[in-house]
């Protein structure tokens, strides 16, 4: 007996993403055959107040941003001893600095004088100072240094330290977490470790990185990339080489983690026949990689398969390792994943990104999108220096961040859409928002989790 979202599944048309790996010349990893889809989920208008009012962000603020683990920075910005990155989320902050060779400590970003802002910027250190009347504290978080103690005879020096988050790693990823009761990283990951064996994120390295003030909730903002649905309005341009209808969603074990695969190198299932070498033609009209390449599918050859091959090549030469076996799937497709609450990794060779979404300061109607590209380093292990972050405002393109390339078409066009959704929710008389069965199964399962960690 099909579940209620296998019987919506079933009613799409053109070949399941399982399908079309099945045909493929290099068959995927273990994760990209599991094909899990929502079960059970509630079909009931999402409240749209979530995406507007003070009073939604003050409690996720509480019981989201306070008690999760999120991305704080990667290794490589924190090779050595006294680097650190200053991590803001709302008010929150947090000095992530490396201790020791083997340690990275998570200090929260305030004076115990008078609560000024230790940090303010990236670098290396060899104490934090305050700026303000001088008190210092040694990386670990103990007091070193009292202006005038004699004036002090109050305060305990030895406790005088300062608090620390929760702090964990996985994948060349920092994550810290405000709740000293929170749930160890490891089992908050859920399946995430499991399937990243086949990416091996610890292996690259920041070669890209921009953050965008973006007009709408950070929600908003993070669901405009989960689903495909609205490819056809919103990017036409590449139906013809995105499988857009026939993506799989899937929602794993846990709340924590969900997929989508997306296939490229096919037509969407909305169009009739598309010549193969057309499909190939416009997938070098729109991507840079593809660009000025000669790729020609000979008769009775895909597209799908040729550009595959031609990927492999071209990542086996700039990654110096031989990527001849890598699957189809994971040279072209788009496989994107979402760790709650608001990071992104995506898997697969073909697309390096990461996203990370968030308030913007205490604006439930802004928020700061940010993209990252993770490069492969050298065999040895050695990369050139992470790069920063590029900051571009509310009204900037992204084509404004270095490397961002033709990835900055299409977001840019999906930045336009949000200002307008978030315009037009407050204008709404319907309360809720009508959500999808399948192309917004993960939308619906952020939500159920955001909703859980809310009512806790
Ligand atoms: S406020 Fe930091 S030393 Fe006074
Ligand atoms: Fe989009």
């Amino acid at each position: 007996m099909p579940t209620p979202t296998e019987s919506i599944i079933a009613l799409r048309r053109g070949a399941s993403v399982q399908q079309v790996l099945a045909a493929d010349a290099n068959p995927p990893p273990a994760c990209l055959l599991i094909d899990s889809p929502a079960k059970g989920q509630s079909t009931k208008d999402l409240s749209l107040d979530r995406y507007y009012t003070k009073e939604w962000h003050d409690r996720e603020v509480e019981k989201v941003w306070r008690k999760t683990w999120q991305m704080a920075c990667r290794l490589e910005e924190i090779p050595n001893v006294g680097d650190h990155v200053v991590y803001d989320i709302v008010h929150d902050s947090v000095i992530v600095v490396r201790t020791s060779p083997t340690e990275i400590k998570a200090h929260i970003n305030s004076c115990l004088h008078r609560g000024t802002r230790l940090c303010t910027e990236d670098g290396n250190m060899r104490h934090i100072k305050c700026p303000v009347h001088g008190m210092t504290w040694g990386l670990d978080g103990a007091l070193a240094g009292m202006p005038c103690a004699w004036d002090f005879p109050h305060v305990d020096r030895e406790r005088f330290n300062l608090p620390q988050a929760q702090v964990g790693t996985w994948g060349g990823f920092v994550f810290i977490n405000f709740d000293p009761c929170c749930e160890p990283l490891e089992s908050y990951l859920e399946v995430l470790p499991e399937h990243f064996k086949a990416f091996n994120l610890e292996n690259r390295w920041k070669a890209v990185h921009g953050a965008k003030i973006m007009p709408c909730n950070w929600k908003l903002a993070q669901e405009a990339f989960m689903e495909g649905f609205h490819i056809a309005t919103t990017h036409p341009q590449s139906l013809g080489y995105t499988g857009d209808t026939n993506t799989q969603y899937d929602v794993f074990p846990g709340r924590h983690v969900s997929r989508f695969i997306m296939l490229e190198g096919v037509p969407s299932p909305s169009l009739a026949e598309v010549p193969q070498q057309k499909i190939v033609d416009d997938m070098q009209r729109d991507i840079g990689f593809y660009r000025g390449h000669d790729i020609t599918v000979g008769p009775g050859e895909s597209a799908r398969a040729k550009l595959a091959a031609h990927a492999r090549e071209r990542i086996s030469r700039s990654a110096k390792q031989d990527f001849s076996k890598l699957s189809d799937s994971e040279s072209i497709d788009l496989i994107q994943y979402l760790l709650f609450p608001n990071l992104s990794p995506w898997g697969g060779q073909a697309t390096p990104l990461v996203y990370r979404f968030r308030p913007h300061g205490d604006n439930p109607e802004e928020s700061i999108m940010e993209i990252m590209l993770l490069f492969a380093k050298a065999p040895d292990g050695s990369h050139p220096p992470p790069c920063k972050v590029t900051q571009i405002g509310l009204n900037d393109s992204w084509h404004m961040v270095p490397g961002m390339g033709s990835a900055a078409d299409v977001t840019d066009q999906d930045t336009d859409n949000l200002k307008r959704i978030q315009r037009g929710i407050r204008a709404s008389r319907k309360p809720g928002a009508t959500l999808a069965i399948y192309q917004e199964s993960r939308i619906r399962h952020f939500h159920e989790t955001l909703e859980a960690y809310m009512a806790k």
